[in-house]
């Protein structure tokens, strides 16, 4: 089973995903036999070693492809390397710069392929972290105010993160810069599919928040280097901001984060992004048994 999009995923299967992340919690993983690979064409820290980690835990073996010191360099295509890293592992992580190629790379390979983000596409696997963090930590999913805060027009996390925060039935708040707002058709689905509630507001504020999710602002995108100087000022995450919030509020971010978020946050009861970042590896196992077939 291939994990491309959050489209390919019904709640059924992502409640039997985070029922299983839940179980790794609490009883621990069954030992598994089978050779994953990581291919990512893209720098990474989380992505690339939780699932390096999921794999260890369960007693798989690991074998990282190295596009720099592969036969990349001497110009094999990206199809030739996905046929052969199917011949050698029994799943394929890969995470690519290009949109689409994950599902260019499920179409040639014969194992599962999870996409570990292509481009500004698709992230799924960090969106059923996101979710099963905002389950574990608030208890709940369905009928809770998510607030998504920063650059939301460029985060590929949004992509995969809206769609399956509208499958969970919540109310979204979109707080971004004018013309960082998300992509439009990605909004008008989930509002024709899910009937999902969201406001846009151009200005941080988190009275009704139970959850903020921050991303950060790509100042790289900006033409005007002035004008991105502003927008993360104003974009970034305070504790005053936070007090004049619910007070069992909690913050998520996908990470890296850069300066979006202030320290004293980090330090105070509403930062859960590193917990966050630990619960890739339970649900990462329970994401690799789903794909790879094992009971
Ligand atoms: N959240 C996330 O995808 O982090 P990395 O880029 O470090 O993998």
């Amino acid at each position: 089973m291939d994990m491309i999009s959050m489209r390919d995923l019904d709640k059924k299967t992502i409640e039997t995903i985070f029922e299983r992340a839940e179980n790794i919690e609490k009883f621990g993983y069954k030992e598994r036999k089978g050779i994953i690979t990581t291919a990512f064409f893209e720098t990474s820290t989380r992505t690339k070693l939780s699932f390096q980690s999921a794999a260890k835990h369960m007693g798989m073996k690991v074998i990282d492809f190295v596009p720099e010191t592969s036969s990349l360099v001497k110009g094999e295509s990206f199809s030739d390397t996905i046929r052969m890293l199917d011949n050698y592992a029994d799943a394929i992580i890969i995470r690519h710069p290009k949109d689409g190629s994950a599902r260019l790379a499920a179409k040639l390979a014969k194992h599962p392929v999870i996409n570990g983000g292509d481009g500004a596409n698709e992230h799924p696997t960090q969106a059923l972290i996101d979710i099963y963090t905002i389950k574990k930590e608030k208890g709940k999913i369905t009928g809770l105010n998510i607030s998504l805060f920063g650059d939301l027009g460029h985060a590929r996390t949004m992509h995969s993160l809206l769609y399956g925060l509208a499958m969970s039935d919540v109310n979204l708040t979109l707080i971004s810069p004018k013309g960082l707002e998300p992509n439009a058709e990605i909004i008008d689905e989930i509002k024709k599919e899910f009937k999902t509630e969201i406001v846009q507001k151009y200005e941080p504020d988190f009275t009704d928040a139970d959850v903020i999710y921050v991303v950060r602002v790509q100042e790289e995108r900006f033409a005007d280097k002035y004008e991105a100087k502003k927008i993360k000022e104003q974009f970034k995450l305070e504790l005053s901001d936070l007090k004049k919030a619910k007070s069992n509020v909690i913050v998520l971010h996908p990470l890296p984060k850069i300066d979006e978020i202030s320290a004293e946050v980090d330090k105070s009861k509403h930062a859960k992004y590193f917990e966050q970042a630990a619960n890739a590896v339970p649900v990462r196992i329970a994401i690799l048994e789903y794909c790879m077939g094992m009971e």
